[in-house]
């Protein structure tokens, strides 16, 4: 987490300012200042002007999330749409987000866009350009009048041979040439004032990312405060869309690319390509996909319709983290988070036992919070024919199996988190690391209720980074029926339901001590 420099607002001239837009962010500067101002003061973020819309009946703004200091920036997240053909369906959902995100003010000071922007995949180019040009000129009419920046990214349906990638370096001519050889208007970045933006080069079914020219990027630009990498699939699979390369990166090639990310310290991997929105962690940093913006695939059309909806996501990052809103196309916020979170001290964990654990967990209110539990305890070598073991566990009479059960799995002795998401069917999983057989283990679960599937989130280094426990479920803990009473060291039935046959069985638990905002 990044100190808070002297916790004294200082009004410094904003670090994105340009000539091109110097009249226009002047405008949000001043804006950003008043609300500064009014955050030094305590006060409430002063009454926003109403957006230019040119409708009779204007809808309300949308408060921008701004950054907490002066250092700070923010700006929007959305993508794929796969329009540029009037008329379609995708194109009026797309019309429906842009006119939420129109209502944004102050105005974002840049757009992420990580991919698949026009329907694309066909060999007519002519048509490709009709496309963009149509998606450019008309349907994101509002970012050029409102000279905003964006940052687009290449993706399977918009660069998916040699003739598709002649058209998106031609229709993109404003962005750098500043990629790898052979890259160059595919990959590039953006230095910004204090923020670098780092877009990965990954046409259809392909990661084409150079680690060196990546790493040379970052190491180049390791003065700037704030670090954003994009590229258009998910790194780690998202809600259980896990085949490679169709829909995330393949195994061999996640670790390497983040791991460079973690190494520079970047605030956040941006994504898309998976219709949903899904936030998850890997080594203490954040994978934000994005997939709202108006295509329509999958079950329900989203991948799934059950828990996914169109949106487009508020980022703002400044000196005490990073923070997200989501909204769906009415402007509502479905999904808000921020990060890091802050623990106590481990010395002040609470201490989890038999008799206390019901008052303790009930009293955390899973659905409000999130609840940190560290488990520590010794296996029984008795693996690996041994049956499931439990370690903790929420009940709920009215369900068939507990709500939460967290234990040792049969057979592969893994850590394992077992919840019902949504009451009534049955258990997702999450799987962390294999325990030694022989030996003590000390580890920390927490079940964060704002990150959806990827707040099932493990570290086995007590102040060590957070990562998203393995999952295909499309839901985690958002939804999660209170438990009616929790036991330790055994399953709902009793002392001989599941029981752990370890030794030294230790659990505390903690809860963050700022709540998202
Ligand atoms: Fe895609």
């Amino acid at each position: 987490m990044r100190g808070y420099h002297n916790g004294r607002l200082r009004l410094l001239p904003h670090p994105q300012l340009g000539r091109p837009a110097l009249l226009r962010i002047t405008r949000e500067h001043l804006m950003h200042r008043r609300h500064l101002l009014h955050l030094a003061a305590g006060l409430a973020a002063p009454s926003l002007r109403r957006p230019v819309t040119g409708a009779q009946e204007q809808p309300p703004a949308i408060p921008a999330l701004l950054p907490r200091d002066p250092t700070g920036r923010h700006f929007l997240l959305y993508s794929d749409c796969c329009s540029g053909v009037p008329g379609t369906a995708v194109s009026a959902n797309l019309a429906a987000v842009n006119r939420m995100v129109a209502r944004i003010d102050p105005s974002p000071e840049f757009i992420a866009f990580p991919g698949d922007a026009v329907r694309g995949y066909t060999e007519d180019y002519g048509e490709l350009r009709r496309q963009w040009d149509y998606w450019l000129g008309t349907e994101m009419a509002w970012v050029a009048q409102r000279k905003l920046r964006l940052f687009q990214s290449t993706s399977n349906h918009n660069t998916y041979d040699a003739g598709s990638e002649t058209v998106f370096r031609a229709v993109h001519a404003k962005l750098p040439r500043n990629g790898p050889p052979g890259q160059e208007g595919l990959a590039y970045w953006v230095r910004s004032g204090n923020l670098l933006y780092v877009s990965t080069h990954q046409p259809d079914q392909q990661m084409l990312i150079d680690h060196a020219w990546l790493e040379r990027v970052l190491e180049n630009n390791a003065d700037a405060t704030y670090k954003f990498v994009a590229g258009h699939y998910p790194v780690f699979p998202v809600n259980g869309y896990q085949t490679w390369p169709l829909w995330c990166f393949p195994p061999r090639q996640r670790r390497p690319f983040w791991d460079l990310l973690v190494k520079h310290r970047v605030d956040a991997y941006l994504a898309s390509h998976i219709i949903a929105f899904d936030v998850q962690l890997h080594g203490g940093l954040p994978q934000i996909v994005s997939g709202g913006a108006g295509t329509a695939f999958g079950p329900g059309g989203f991948m799934p319709g059950r828990s996914e909806f169109f949106h487009a996501v508020q980022i703002a990052v400044d000196q005490q983290g990073l923070r997200y809103q989501v909204h769906d196309p009415s402007g509502r916020i479905r999904e808000r988070w921020q990060w890091p979170m802050t623990l106590p001290d481990q010395a002040s964990w609470q201490q989890v036992t038999p008799q206390n654990a019901t008052r303790l967990l009930a009293g955390a209110h899973l659905q409000g919070r999130p609840i940190a539990v560290r488990i520590r305890g010794r296996d029984s070598g008795m693996r690996p024919a041994s049956p499931d073991q439990t370690l903790l566990a929420g009940v709920d009479t009215r369900e068939g199996l507990e709500p939460v059960w967290i234990g040792i799995e049969r057979d592969s002795g893994r850590l394992l988190v077992r919840l019902i998401p949504v009451s009534g069917e049955g258990w997702q999983v999450w799987r962390g690391p294999p325990l030694p057989v022989t030996g003590g283990w000390d580890h920390q679960l927490c079940l964060d209720p704002f990150m959806g599937p990827g707040g099932v989130l493990h570290r086995a280094i007590p102040s060590g980074p957070w990562s998203t426990l393995e999952s295909t479920s499309s839901k985690g803990c958002e939804h999660l029926a209170q438990p009616q009473r929790w036991v330790v060291g055994h399953g709902q039935s009793g002392p001989s339901d599941r029981p752990f046959r370890g030794g030294a069985l230790q659990l505390t638990m903690a809860t963050p001590a700022r709540l998202p905002s």
